[in-house]
């Protein structure tokens, strides 16, 4: 145990006596003696901001992360004086004060049970080489506590008992025990006692967490820089917590048009134009459906952002307009290295408007990349980010590029130990200059902060797309992301599987993997694997280094490409489902995939499960993440399922084994729900669709589900031209009631729905449509499919 006096020795400092205390409407003011300055802003019922200065003086308050649209406001807030604290509670939280040394004590106000409290609390370090402090706070750690949470860490879901640092890295191949990697997201969660609640430590510097690892009571996070300031946040329901976080650090701004979520296919490089096509052409002749297909840094001149090879590429404009009549969406790849060089435009134009980032004493910032030498511009200065944005006119506008995947913008500087620019680069950061220290961890969401605007100008009237592979709190308001530099392993499978889910449960739900491993080749075997999983992942897109072999679909042989091909025409009938869960996460900041335990965070088996999670709402899924498996334990949560496959039902709340073939793996649908489906279609829009196929799930009692639809690309969904289904199932032992509520402006292209009746305990002898009956005989079936031709607002099945 480390004793407050050895910490002292290290150099630590304390706050000590609180001396003043004021209040202004929802901000509380104390200091102490020694100079301690803590606010505390009452944002929520639920959300209290805690910031603390070691010389009485706040730095200016500014954050890329935090959205001005965060919903704020109270039903109450009272503070009152006790003998050895200050006692401030609103509907949701009581949190004490303590008058002699600072430290927080944080209670459920509903039940008084302790939720948080400070162990050492604030502390500090004074930084004499770099000026400021390092800022640290611990907290206890409960009994029993899980964490989770932290982006993209490629470790158990369960943080417990680990160390980690946020810095991001660029990290070829990395492994399971890398530590950091791409992104920076400093907000976990804790659960004890079936109650949740997170931390969001919105500090840019680099950051530390450590969960019960270097002392098993004490969760800590301190960042060699900055302020100490963070957001605590209190739920008791875990999916309350990580909404309220992704409500702070911004939803997507728009919903991603449909073809996005379709199946995305990518190489280092495809090209030239006559290799694009034959792998298009292959999609389309093997019907294995696919929207999207993109250029790595190879489509460029010599690796110059915004040119074109003339040799691979003589007509792109041509060429990307062909690819789209055959309903493919051409996305590039754009990297923040500029090639020094006087005979390119960017160069010179960035040169003369002084846009490039500079070292301390003044020299630029150099540093070698794909293309050599380069500088970079400085993302943190709003006139970069803006003349930024308009360097994508002529590949949007012009050329009709879809979409714009950043990569390296860690920023990522080849051989130099630290892989990224040194620690004295200056950079303005919207007005509060700054070394790199600081500015780090937010320039590659600032850089792709500044291509989704340029993306959101020249697309429109079309909603725009953009990938990053860096980013800290918030970037998820502009860009869906990918987890860098993956291998073919089946280890890494495991790894993308947790990246995932952890990623959804801090706030950005857009996330996928490089399917099938970037570096090394995988067997046919685990690219099947990896597809089954990556359908369930929002961003779906096979990616690789390409010089290890290739990794298209139909790499593998006949019954490997016949899988895939079956779990992408998956992926496009579950597309309704997916665009739902989408609208819900835009909507509410639901998470889209849920680990088991943000599912039923009172159920203790979820805590540790890593490998099950729940897709959208109802969908249970379970990757397959061994070779020669011929099935696995899985953990189902309570109530009943279904079982995807041969529709058996199953009370949950154990672990049981299913039987897989290579072409199945574990999924599982809540008892009660209706999955909408649309028919395969190639590519997003290739049909109109005029059915849409319900799955409907017998339950015993009530449940519902939703379906969400809308133009699928565009703004109109804004000014409500959007249809929302609600359909309340109500299931008796004789009779099955399906009741749709819609709302909403949009009319969709279909008003039939075909109706799979799954788990009916009785033989239907009588249909009601809106009260009327309608004799079985003039009933339509499609097998034992139900065939609803118009609009109804009940039925009942009898
Ligand atoms: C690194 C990226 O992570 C990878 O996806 C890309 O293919 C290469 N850079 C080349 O651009």
């Amino acid at each position: 145990m480390i004793t407050n006096t050895e910490l002292e020795k290290k150099g630590n400092q304390f706050p000590n006596q609180i001396v003043s205390y004021s209040k202004n409407v929802d901000v509380l003011l104390f200091t102490t003696e020694n100079n301690v300055a803590l606010q505390i802003t009452v944002l929520r019922d639920s959300l209290l901001r805690f910031r603390y200065a070691t010389d009485s003086n706040f730095d200016k308050d500014f954050s890329y992360a935090i959205t001005k649209y965060a919903s704020t406001g109270y039903n109450k807030l009272e503070v009152f004086e006790k003998d050895n604290t200050y006692v401030i509670t609103t509907q949701k939280l009581i949190c004490h004060v303590n008058k002699s040394d600072l430290k927080i004590t944080l209670f459920d106000a509903k039940d008084n049970s302790l939720i948080s409290e400070d162990e050492l609390g604030f502390h500090w370090e004074e930084s004499y080489e770099f000026g400021g402090n390092v800022v640290k706070m611990s907290k206890a750690a409960q009994n029993g506590e899980s964490y989770y949470g932290l982006g993209d860490k490629p470790e158990h879901l369960n943080l417990k008992g680990k160390r980690f640092q946020n810095w991001v890295t660029d990290s070829y191949a990395y492994g399971k025990q890398t530590d950091p990697i791409y992104k920076a997201i400093p907000f976990f969660t804790g659960l004890h006692n079936e109650k949740s609640y997170g931390i969001f430590f919105d500090n840019t510097f680099r950051s530390y967490f450590d969960f019960a690892h270097e002392r098993k009571n004490v969760t800590s996070f301190w960042a060699q820089g900055g302020e100490m300031n963070y957001y605590f946040i209190y739920g008791p329901e875990m999916t309350d917590v990580v909404e309220s976080y992704t409500d702070l650090t911004g939803k997507p701004h728009q919903l991603p048009a449909l073809w996005t979520l379709g199946y995305h296919q990518c190489k280092w490089s495809y090209y030239p134009e006559s290799n694009v096509k034959e792998i298009t052409k292959k999609f389309r002749d093997l019907k294995i459906p696919c929207d999207a297909i993109y250029l790595d840094i190879d489509y460029m001149e010599g690796f110059r952002c915004f040119t074109w090879s003339k040799e691979y590429f003589p007509d792109p404009k041509r060429m990307v307009k062909e690819l789209a009549d055959d309903g493919f969406k051409t996305i590039v790849i754009i990297d923040p290295g500029i090639k020094i060089d006087n005979a390119y435009s960017v160069f010179r134009e960035g040169l003369e408007k002084d846009y490039f980032c500079k070292r301390a004493d003044g020299p630029y910032m150099k540093g070698k990349v794909w293309p050599g030498e380069c500088y970079f511009p400085d993302f943190t200065r709003r006139e970069v980010r803006e003349w930024w944005s308009d360097l994508f006119k002529e590949l949007v506008e012009d050329i009709g590029v879809k979409g714009v995947w950043n990569d390296m913008n860690e920023p990522a500087v080849m051989e130099v130990p630290n892989k990224t620019f040194p620690d004295d680069v200056r950079h303005d950061y919207d007005g509060n200059p700054c070394s790199h220290r600081k500015a780090h961890n937010v320039y590659g969401m600032q850089m792709a902060r500044a291509t989704y605007h340029g993306l959101k100008k020249y697309a429109y009237p079309k909603r725009p797309f953009v990938i990053t592979r860096a980013a800290y709190s918030g970037t998820q308001r502009y860009t869906s992301s990918w987890t860098g530099d993956n291998v073919a392993t089946w280890e890494h499978l495991w790894i993308a599987n947790v990246q995932a889910q952890r990623m959804a449960l801090s706030g950005f739900s857009f996330i996928g993997s490089d399917i099938g491993g970037f570096a090394e080749q995988p067997n046919g075997e685990l690219y099947a694997r990896w597809i089954q999983l990556g359908v369930f992942h929002p961003f779906c897109r096979t990616h690789s280094s390409g010089d290890h072999g290739d990794q298209e679909p139909w790499m593998f042989g006949d019954e490997i490409t016949n899988v895939v091909r079956k779990f992408i025409e998956l992926r496009y009938q579950l597309l309704p489902y997916l665009y739902t869960a989408f609208w819900n996460y835009l909507d509410q900041g639901t998470p889209m995939l849920k680990s088991l335990v943000l599912y039923d965070q009172t159920d203790v088996q979820t805590h540790y499960r890593t490998d099950e999670f729940i897709f959208g709402k109802q969908m249970l899924v379970c990757p397959i993440l061994e070779p020669n498996s011929i099935g696995r334990r899985l953990y189902i949560p309570k109530g009943i399922w279904y079982n995807y496959w041969d529709n058996n039902s199953v009370e949950g709340g154990k672990e049981v084994w299913v039987d897989t073939t290579l072409d199945t793996m574990p999924i599982f649908v809540k008892a009660g729900t209706v999955i909408p489906k649309y028919p395969v279609q190639q590519y997003v829009g290739e049909k109109e669709i005029e059915q849409v196929t319900l799955d409907v799930y017998y339950k015993r009692g009530k449940e519902s589900s939703e379906l969400y639809d809308d133009a699928h690309d565009g703004y109109d969904y804004t000014k409500g031209r959007y249809s929302l289904r609600n359909f309340k199932l109500t299931g008796k032992s004789n009779e099955l009631i399906i009741q749709q509520h819609k709302s909403g402006k949009f009319t969709t292209s279909y008003n039939t729905f075909k109706l799979n009746l799954i788990g009916l305990p009785f033989k239907i002898s009588k249909i009601e449509i809106d009260n009327v009956e309608i004799l079985l005989k003039d009933i339509h079936f499609d097998g034992d499919a139900l065939i609803i031709d118009k609009e109804f607002t009940e039925l009942h099945i009898m």
